[in-house]
């Protein structure tokens, strides 16, 4: 019988272990985490400094191979372990199902700002080149910096470079967007732009987001809130958030 991909989870992380090797040893940054995403979510991550969250995004990118357990991602009509893909049909899926914002920006230098945002889309061929670029001013427009287009990322600030950042994630229009402290560089007039925008894109647009950030205030506004504590993953109850329980408070602060 043929499930029903409407009702299977999206995103399915099956006891996802990662360890690194260090000079000082093996480094255990996700102890088995488990986390099921449907879609039309807006999940948001939290945690200290160093507790996984950067970790556990690269393992649903699939930009950084797991130690062990396996990521099931689901758009098409049967779910794509996406650690088993090849190299280059890893780079063609995830042009076309994932928007990612890393928290490093990692605009290319070389590149334009307009440049930047047209590259995703002219290498997964989904827009012809005139559409390419009158998207990508449309959504450095979104993210309030089409004035800048021409400019290249050494010659905009740290919070600037974040929205094109932002806007390159949204090029392809990608069912999933993962994004890793996307408003950590912001104030908070344009942070909260930001997340408006991310709201609309899952209410009106059906996407499904998953956003790390360690701002607390944004916990009762996400559909689930999880908190990584040393490589593992505890979900957050609404009573958790609205008694603003000490520890989870703390484990906000970077
Ligand atoms: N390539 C690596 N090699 C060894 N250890 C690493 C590597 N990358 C991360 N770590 C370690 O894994 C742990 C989790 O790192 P990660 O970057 O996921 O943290 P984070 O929660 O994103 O922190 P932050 O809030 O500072 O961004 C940290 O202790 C970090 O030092
Ligand atoms: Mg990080």
């Amino acid at each position: 019988m043929q499930l029903n991909p409407s009702t299977q989870p999206l995103i399915e992380m099956r006891n996802v272990v990662k360890i690194y090797a260090t000079a000082a040893g093996e480094f255990h940054a996700l102890k088995g985490i488990n986390m099921q995403v449907t879609r039309r979510e807006f999940v948001g991550i939290v945690g200290k400094s160093g507790a996984g969250k950067s970790t556990l995004m690269n393992m649903i990118t699939g930009v950084d191979h797991l130690t062990s357990g396996e990521v099931l991602v689901n758009t098409n009509s049967s779910p794509v372990s996406i650690h088993k893909m090849k190299e280059d049909e890893m780079a063609y899926w995830r042009g076309r199902t994932l928007g990612v914002v890393y928290q490093s920006f990692q605009l290319l230098p070389m590149l334009t700002l307009v440049e930047n945002i047209m590259l995703p889309m002219d290498l997964s061929g989904r827009f012809n080149s005139k559409r390419s670029r009158a998207r990508a001013l449309e959504l450095l427009r979104l993210v309030e910096i089409e004035g800048h287009a021409d400019k290249y990322p050494s010659q905009i600030s740290g919070g600037q470079q974040q929205r094109v950042a932002i806007a390159r994630a949204l090029a392809n229009d990608p069912p999933i967007l993962v994004a890793d402290e996307p408003t950590g560089s912001l104030d908070s007039v344009t942070a909260e732009h930001i997340f408006e925008v991310f709201e609309h894109l899952v209410s009106e647009q059906g996407k499904t987001i998953i956003m790390v950030t360690h701002d607390k205030s944004l916990a009762s506004r996400f559909t689930r809130t999880f908190e990584i504590v040393d490589g593992e993953l505890h979900f957050l109850s609404g009573e958790d958030i609205a008694s603003g329980k000490e520890e989870v408070n703390e484990s906000f602060a970077s």
